[in-house]
This record gives structure tokens, sequence and C-alpha cells, in this order.
């Protein structure tokens, strides 16, 4: 992985319908160039298609915000990774902490689907993070390290992002000293569980990331980039996290 170009991710959870959705990447496409950082937007499954003919011919990514294990088959309602690469899906954001709790996902599912995006040619994104609770108590790092073990397939060759849930919407990023030593111990973790390959695993930081924390967190040693929930949906605030990354 190119550890030194930094890469921010939208992801625009259930948010966007054909009319938002074409205004706000028109802002996007107007002003994201080449040069910069890696730019990929998440919509809805609904807006792949579209988004896709509006950002084909543009620097910016198309990443989905979920897929299945299997490539096809018997499961209702759910969305196989070829069917995301034909939209030309590059990226996946899975096991967020949204779907861990609103669609029971436990770290083997996450691994699974992992395993599965892979093969079908998609960079997972693979999302873990601590409670409040759990910060609270001293355990985050515990749990954040049975998350790596669990949630990452052997020869994993995706992105990880650290979001602390408890920053997660409201507006209460982890601080830069809190992120700067979580970072340091999933490096750790990574190393451990891959060898030499751990290091290159870049590692995202999500959670109220907007338009001024995102210099402070985005220069700090190891966080290769963000996750963007709130922030990604407002044309300006998103583009002015593009440029204060690098
Ligand atoms: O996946 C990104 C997300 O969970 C962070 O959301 O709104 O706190 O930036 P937000």
């Amino acid at each position: 992985a190119d550890m030194s170009r930094q890469i921010i991710v939208g992801n625009w959870k259930m948010n966007g319908i054909t009319r938002d959705s074409r205004e706000l990447v028109q802002a996007l496409l107007d002003k994201v160039d080449a040069n910069g950082p890696e730019v990929v937007v998440c919509p809805p499954f609904t807006q792949l298609a579209l988004l896709n003919q509006a950002l084909a011919p543009s620097p910016i990514g198309l990443g989905a915000q979920d897929c299945h294990k299997n490539v096809s088959g018997a499961h209702t309602g759910d969305i196989a990774p070829p069917m995301l690469t034909e939209l030309g899906v590059s990226h996946v954001i899975l096991g967020h902490s949204e779907r861990r709790q609103e669609h029971g996902e436990l770290d083997e599912t996450v691994r699974e689907k992992a395993v599965a995006a892979s093969k079908a040619g998609l960079t997972p994104i693979v999302c873990i993070g601590e409670t409040e609770d759990q910060r609270e108590s001293g355990d985050h790092f515990d749990t954040l390290g049975w998350q790596i073990k669990g949630s990452l397939p052997d020869g994993f060759n995706g992105i990880v992002a650290y979001e602390p849930i408890w920053a997660i919407g409201t507006g209460r990023a982890a601080t830069t000293d809190e992120i700067a030593e979580t970072m340091t111990f999933l490096r750790q973790e990574l190393v451990r569980q891959f060898g030499e390959a751990g290091k290159n695993i870049k590692i995202l930081y999500g959670g109220s990331v907007n338009d001024k924390n995102a210099a402070s967190i985005l220069s700090l040693a190891d966080v290769a980039g963000a996750l963007v929930g709130g922030a990604s949906l407002k044309a300006d605030a998103f583009l002015s996290i593009i440029a204060a990354a690098s």
C-alpha cells in the first residue's frame, strides 16, 4: 500500500435520494483532483449505478456500505460482492458498528465478508471500535484486540477503520492523544497477527471528524485517513476535510 497518500472515505449511511446525491457529487467533482488524497464516497446501494456514471471519469472512487459473504443465492435483501464490482465499486465498508448493532453482525460474519469482498476484487474497510463503557472501564484495548483477531481474515489486504462507538455521530471525536495511543496499539496488534504485512495495513480514524478537527487528526502519525459520516453529506465540510489530508 502507498502509505504516504491518505484516503478520505465518506460514509453516507442511509442518506441520499437521487436529487441530493447528484448535487453533492457534482460539488465534489468540481473540486477534487487527482493530486490530493484518495477520495471514496460510499452512498446507499440504490445510488451506486448513478454515481458510477457520474464518477467514472473522475478521481473519486466509489464504495458500498456492506456486502454478503456469498456470490449469489437465496439471501433476500442482500447484495453480493460481484454485484458491486459490476457497478464500478472499488471499496466496501464492513462491520460498521451500526451493522454490528442493528444487524447482529459478529466478528466472524465480518471476517467472512472480508474474504468474499477481496475475492471479488473489492478493498474491504473493516470497522472496529469500543463502546463508551469499555473505554471507561479500561477494556478498550482488549476489545479492539479481539475485534482485530476476529474480524480480519488471514492475508487481509484491506483497510482498518478505528471508530470508537461513543464518537460516532456525537460531535465528540476522540482526542488526538486517544487516537495516537490507540493507533500505536492497533499497529502492534496488526504486526503481531500479520508480521511484516501488518506494517502496511492502513488504519483510518472515524467518529465525528469534521472540518475543524480534521487537520489535527490527519496529521497524527499512522493515521492513514478518515472515515467520515455526517460531514461527508455536506460538500463544503467534506472538501475541507479532503483539503486537510495529504
Ligand atoms: O463510518 C463513519 C461514521 O460512523 C462516523 O460518523 O457522523 O461521526 O462522522 P460521524
